[in-house]
């Protein structure tokens, strides 16, 4: 580790424990606090656990950069500041926002993720920008504290936020991580196939949730390192943080160990969504897009479906089954 890293590494040490406690103890940091308190329902002991900070708006940061003698040069590459263009003078990146510090597997707080306390006026999350440091298509949010218990227990939870891992803590599932705003990559899956055999995606049960799962499930598929996949589905296109907050721990708690569906479960039904399948035409487009589903599904798994569709649908079973070889026979329809 080279000098300059070292003092990167230094500096986000003290940014976290200054905001930390800017948050805790400090007047400015109040109505972050309550906003933590009463609309997160963090208690004190998350907020420490996760190192949660407030950075208030009077640069206490670049103030303590100055006293501690630091260059211009080395402020400018830790990236925690931002410089106005017009005067060059630096201020504090994440002033008025609470952060989560994000460390690396080994512990070390490379970077932040800011969010707005009232989220109008303002750009939601801002996190640390791309650095060779602080690299999202490497870094999982919490993996450095998950670590033991995902090698322990064989499993880990992949979630979209840092709020979702942390209300899954909060659940007693303490296997969760989070990619930092970005898609996941083959660098974290391969990081996670390491340690674990089977991987749950436990992303926001909206749209852009599920179009992610389907996106994860084909890397995670692709890996080189064959891993179990369940897929949680969480009610009501709620994320975890929201069935927390708004359902409760106990039914948070439920979801994750008992909403668990194979891939192709996941998958078929959500072929089903925004079809009339009681219209035959929407009918045999799903019937379609289910022969694709199934095509490498194993023998078992082929069978479960089609029985499911003959029950539900009344289509013979004999039928189903010449389709599915068919398409097997010309993978091109
Ligand atoms: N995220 C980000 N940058 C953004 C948007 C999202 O880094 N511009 C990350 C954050 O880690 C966030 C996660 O992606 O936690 C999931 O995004 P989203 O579901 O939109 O966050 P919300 O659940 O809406 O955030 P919150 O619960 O704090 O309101
Ligand atoms: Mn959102
Ligand atoms: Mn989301
Ligand atoms: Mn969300
Ligand atoms: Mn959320």
């Amino acid at each position: 580790l080279d000098g300059t890293t070292q003092a990167i590494y230094q500096l986000h040490t003290d940014a976290q424990r200054l905001y930390q406690h800017t948050l805790l103890n400090t007047t400015s940091g109040e109505k972050a606090l309550s906003y933590l308190h009463n609309v997160r329902q963090l208690s004190d002991e998350v907020i420490k656990t996760f190192g949660i900070g407030f950075v208030p708006n009077d640069d206490l940061l670049c103030n303590y950069a100055k006293e501690q003698n630091l260059s211009h040069e080395l402020l400018t590459a830790s990236q925690l500041f931002i410089t106005n263009d017009m005067n060059g003078e630096m201020r504090d990146r994440f002033s008025g926002r609470i952060v989560w510090p994000i460390r690396t597997d080994a512990g070390q707080v490379v970077g932040f993720s800011g969010r707005a306390l009232d989220s109008d006026n303002s750009i939601k999350y801002m996190n640390s920008p791309e650095s060779p440091f602080f690299t999202k298509g490497r870094i999982l949010y919490n993996l450095d504290r998950a670590k033991n218990v995902i090698r322990q227990t064989g499993t880990v939870m992949i979630f979209e936020g840092f709020m979702d891992v942390i209300s899954a803590h909060m659940a007693d599932e303490k296997i969760g991580v989070a990619t930092m705003g970005t898609a996941l990559t083959s660098e974290h899956v391969r990081q996670l196939t390491r340690l674990a055999k089977r991987i749950l995606l436990v992303y926001d049960s909206d749209e852009a949730g599920q179009n992610a799962t389907k996106r994860s499930i084909e890397l995670i598929e692709n890996s080189p390192k064959h891993v179990e996949i369940g897929v949680v589905h969480l009610p009501d296109q709620l994320d975890p943080d929201e069935v927390r907050t708004q359902r409760g721990l106990e039914v948070l708690k439920k979801s994750l160990n008992q909403s668990i569906l194979t891939p192709i479960e996941f998958l078929v039904n959500e072929a089903r969504i925004g079809k009339n399948l009681n219209n035959q035409s929407q009918y045999l487009t799903f019937l379609h897009e289910v022969m694709q589903i199934l095509k490498t599904a194993t023998p078992v798994e082929q069978d479960i479906q089609l029985t499911r569709i003959t029950k539900e649908f009344g289509t013979s079973k004999q039928a189903l089954q010449d389709q599915l070889r068919q398409i097997n026979i010309h993978p091109s329809h």
